[in-house]
């Protein structure tokens, strides 16, 4: 049985008070869960997020990093960085990233190899366009992705990922896929991963739906075959309702 996994992306939102508040609060809502809980913050908050978890069940990620360890790289974090304040996840090839600050999936790789370098957990996202998915080209866009970001990676490393499948026109439109969608993309995935790993490695991978997961259809979507779990964006700015999410199987 794989762990599930629910991940709150915070995106550019809180700051360190806020941040502080936030996980207080959470931190009596979830602390019965046997599902691994975390937190993508931004970098200014991780300090003061990894503090106030310390002793709960809440692990604190972050949303990027660079993939080169140190350099003139001006307003860059390193995932040598990261892990230095002991960070344990980290988001990397978010669509907003790819669509904003054109990461391709070339340095999208290149960062999955660098978090592994640090120690740090990758959480990889892939997923396709509206208009991708309406030419019929969702499956092809996807097996691309995953091979090209993989490329390179051990067996054990592959084993060992956390990857979103978040089809870019459920993000942030409130209009999430249905379930069997996202299993089939989640699925999909799997079977990549299968060709190439073999599959007992692929059997491993925890592989989380990302896209307008809300407290009323995370049960559905988490309860599918090839679903470990969620990445949640809107709604994990607020702490009931993402314990609700969290304790979607209680
Ligand atoms: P959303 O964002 O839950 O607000 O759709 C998900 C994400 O971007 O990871």
């Amino acid at each position: 049985m794989r762990q599930k996994v629910i991940a709150g992306n915070w995106k550019m939102n809180m700051h360190p008070g806020e941040a502080i508040e936030f996980i207080t609060n959470l931190t009596p809502l979830v602390k019965d869960t046997k599902n691994e809980i975390i937190l993508c913050v931004p970098y200014i908050d991780l300090f003061y997020s990894i503090l106030t978890a310390q002793g709960t069940n809440i692990k604190i990620g972050a949303q990027n990093m660079h993939y080169e360890e140190s350099g003139a790289y001006t307003g860059e974090i390193s995932g040598k960085m990261l892990k230095a304040i002991n960070v344990e996840y980290v988001i990397i090839g978010h669509s907003e990233r790819r669509k904003y600050f054109n990461e391709t999936d070339e340095i999208v790789n290149k960062k999955v190899k660098s978090a592994f370098k640090y120690g740090l957990k990758p959480i990889v996202c892939v997923g396709e366009t509206l208009n991708q998915r309406e030419e019929g080209r969702a499956e092809e866009v996807i097996k691309k992705q995953v091979d090209d970001v993989l490329e390179g990676l051990t067996n054990e490393q592959v084993g060992s990922l956390v990857i979103a499948y978040e089809p870019i026109w459920a993000i942030g439109t409130g209009k999430a896929a249905t379930s069997e969608d996202a299993n089939n993309g989640a699925k999909q995935i799997r079977d990549e991963i299968s060709k190439t790993y073999g599959q007992e490695t692929a059997s491993r991978v925890i592989i989380l739906y990302g896209g307008s997961v809300n407290e009323t259809n995370a049960k559905e979507l988490f309860e599918m075959s090839d679903i470990d779990g969620g990445l949640v964006g809107k709604a994990s700015l607020n702490p009931e309702e993402f314990s609700k999410i969290t304790n979607y199987d209680k």
